[in-house]
């Protein structure tokens, strides 16, 4: 049973999950709605309303169909639906990478309009005056390095980073970018173990892993992907807690006989003149 919200309560500064590095794993799930993110918010740190959500609930083949307009919908819904966990909304592909006046103008538009506590975007030296930028217009920034969803097109596929001395020399100069440019956090996604693993000792801000190591200062997974309610490819990292498909599917079949065979609605789901009750 979720618990009920209250606006006084305090959620989870961006400076207590810079203050986790080495301590406590960090916890991160994705959310993109209310009643998800009312479930997850007392297990959680980090609420991540990641442009997986273009994917997973908008039917996307890449994480290029999620807009400003999608995210800030789906981060309103979760600030609604969340009143302890850090919210993080993740910038989408088109936003920020022009330049940093752009980049300013859309995680300003993003706070604005949901007062998440802060933004996250891909890339490494190629993003750090963004990064830099929007730090210093008081916005807390999320780096996310490694394998990069949004660049999906332009590489060809889901390709794991940290394969060769040339990529891992890569890693650890955008790891560093994105630590001088302010970032608070930074996730590793799709990277060899030991490379995420040496990372996370190299860079003072924590780093939360996502199929790259269990020495990460926290770890994140799409949760449809983990309870089981993804449709389509689920990525070979994900740890599946649940088999959300099979009730969901079970329940439809369920009720599709049970009108099929005129069982449902029995007596209890229908009202009688004299039931005496006036609300549904
Ligand atoms: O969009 C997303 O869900 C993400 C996570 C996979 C880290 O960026």
């Amino acid at each position: 049973m979720a618990p009920e919200l209250s606006a006084t309560d305090a959620r989870i500064s961006v400076d207590a999950i810079r203050d986790r590095k080495g301590g406590v794993p960090i916890v991160c799930l994705t959310a993109y709605t209310y009643p998800i993110a009312r479930l997850l918010d007392e297990h959680v740190d980090l609420l991540l309303v990641g442009d997986s959500v273009a994917m997973v609930l908008h039917g996307y083949k890449t994480t290029l169909g999620a807009s400003l307009e999608m995210m800030i919908a789906h981060g309103q819904a979760v600030m609604r639906g969340s009143a302890r966990a850090c919210v993080v909304i993740d910038m989408p592909a088109g936003t920020y990478e022009d330049s940093a006046t752009q980049a300013v103008a859309s995680a300003r538009r993003i706070v604005d309009e949901t007062g998440c506590q802060a933004v996250k975007l891909e890339g490494g030296v190629d993003v750090a005056a963004q990064i830099a930028a929007i730090v210093a217009a008081g916005i807390p920034v999320m780096g996310h390095i490694g394998l990069q969803p949004q660049s999906v097109e332009s590489e060809g596929g889901y390709k794991i980073k940290g394969r060769t001395e040339e990529n891992v020399a890569a890693l650890f100069r955008d790891a560093t970018a994105v630590e001088q440019a302010g970032a608070f956090s930074v996730v590793i996604e799709g990277t060899v173990e030991n490379v995420a693993a040496d990372i996370t000792r190299h860079i003072s801000i924590p780093t939360v892993g996502i199929g790259a190591s269990g020495d990460c200062d926290g770890q994140v997974l799409v949760t449809d992907d983990m309870i089981g309610l993804t449709v389509d490819r689920v990525p070979k990292f994900v740890k599946q807690y649940a088999d959300l498909r099979s009730v969901i599917s079970g329940a439809a079949k369920d009720y599709a006989a049970e009108v099929r065979d005129r069982t449902f609605p029995g007596p209890g789901h229908v009202f009688t003149a004299t039931s005496g009750k006036d609300k549904a």
